[in-house]
């Protein structure tokens, strides 16, 4: 099936060249995208010629040329901008090189330039930029700033101080396929927010403390405050960038939404769950929100969905079981990744069953020694729940309120 493209002009002589990507399942070969994903290109025509800004993953490069022959013939892109070499933008980079006689002129941070190489096997004509360099070209204005590790070592941004948009790669991007192009096209905006965390914290997540820094020397440093941002995925901003700005670096300090705890748990017959589920009654009780992810013989929460909510609830719940004389692998792989990208200080509550031999919190201890959760509690008793093991969740819920209502 032919994918589904969207071209459009989306300022003066600016277009958007967009792909709905549903044939990706799992997002770097790791982050389930059931609601897809897209690749945001752009292409600004002038009298000079075409500045080609990014492009789209390799599978969907005929439809990428395709696009781009019904704005330019090829030969007229003078020049690309590469705002990170990661190959879901960068995929179909070798083919417009090739097709493009008049050889473009490659702009980018200058290790993009060792990227290009190592990646594509490729030495195209390169311009390295600084913070603030400016390219004057067909009357247009392209000034261009590094985000280091948002989402490459080698990221950076292009402001077009003419009409003030900012081009930001995968900042400010999300999952899913929206139903409009811009913010005010969709219905659900909170829902594309939502998008926009699951991607930022699965895939930037890891470089939380640069999202802060990095956008606060746009904006302070540099006095960006651009009519609209115009991201690498998902939808394109321009009735509330400010409010996408302030969500990431909200996301950045994983500052929580009040009441929200996420909860999840691996069962395999429901030992686990049963226990958890007195936790989420003890919480409900006492006004809170949990936000219930399961890891269960009939589903399966993906492992993007539960560290976006785990980056903005104020506290979590984990149940686990002992499995082969250790913890449950899938819990080994989310906390691995949770201490990876949702390392913030925020209460934990564990809750281990066993059916021998315990080994699951002992694990636990271990995994959580040097974990930057605050404070950790572990409650691990053998087999089915008894009162005494029931009033031992209970007692640690209401003594992770108390450290919240504390605060
Ligand atoms: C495949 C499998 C392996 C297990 N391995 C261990 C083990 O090594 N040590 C132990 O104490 N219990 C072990 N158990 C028992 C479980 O930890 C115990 O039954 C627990 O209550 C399971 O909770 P769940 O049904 O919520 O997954 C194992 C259970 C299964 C099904
Ligand atoms: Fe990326
Ligand atoms: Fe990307």
């Amino acid at each position: 099936m032919e994918p589904q493209t969207i071209i459009q002009e989306i300022a003066p002589s600016l277009y958007l060249l967009r792909v709905n990507d549903r044939q990706t399942r799992y997002f770097e070969a790791l982050w389930e995208i059931p609601e897809g994903i897209t690749y945001n290109a752009y292409l600004l025509k002038t009298p000079e010629g075409a500045v080609l800004f990014d492009g789209w993953k390799q599978p969907f490069t005929d439809a990428f040329v395709a696009a781009l022959e019904q704005l330019t013939p090829l030969d007229e892109i003078k020049h690309i901008v590469i705002h990170h070499m990661e190959p879901d933008h960068s995929g179909t980079l070798p083919k417009i090189l090739a097709l493009t006689e008049a050889k473009p002129t490659v702009w980018g941070h200058p290790f993009t330039q060792r990227l290009i190489a190592g990646l594509c096997g490729l030495q195209p004509s390169f311009q390295a930029v600084k913070n603030g360099t400016r390219f004057a070209f067909g009357g247009r204005e392209l000034v261009f700033y590094h985000a280091p590790w948002l989402h490459w070592p080698e990221t950076m941004v292009t402001h077009l101080p003419q009409d003030n948009l900012l081009l930001t790669g995968d900042i400010f991007g999300g999952y899913g396929i929206p139903e409009g192009v811009f913010d005010d096209e969709v219905a659900l905006l909170d829902q594309w927010l939502d998008s926009a965390r699951k991607y930022t914290i699965s895939v930037i997540g890891h470089y939380k403390d640069k999202i802060g820094k990095n956008i606060r020397t746009l904006t302070d440093k540099y006095g960006l405050q651009p009519s609209m941002i115009l991201p690498a995925h998902g939808l394109l901003w321009r009735q509330a960038p400010q409010r996408v700005v302030q969500a990431y670096l909200d996301w950045g300090e994983g500052k929580s939404q009040p009441g929200k705890v996420t909860v999840v748990y691996s069962s395999m017959y429901r030992y686990v769950e049963r226990a958890v589920q007195v936790a989420v009654d003890e919480l409900r009780a006492r006004g809170f929100r949990p936000v219930v992810h399961r890891m269960v013989d009939d589903k399966r929460a993906g492992l993007a969905d539960i560290l976006s909510d785990l980056a903005d609830s104020e506290a979590i719940v984990l149940g686990t079981e002992t499995y082969e004389s250790d913890i449950f692998p899938l819990t080994e792989f989310l906390l691995h990744e949770m201490v990876n990208k949702v390392a913030f200080a925020k209460p934990l509550l564990a809750i281990a069953v066993f059916g021998w031999a315990g080994a699951a919190g002992k694990k636990l201890h271990t995994l959580l020694e040097n974990a930057p959760y605050e404070p950790v509690r572990i409650v691990e008793f053998k087999g089915l729940l008894t009162e005494a093991s029931e009033a031992q969740i209970r007692e640690g819920v209401r003594a992770m309120v108390a450290d919240l209502r504390a605060e």
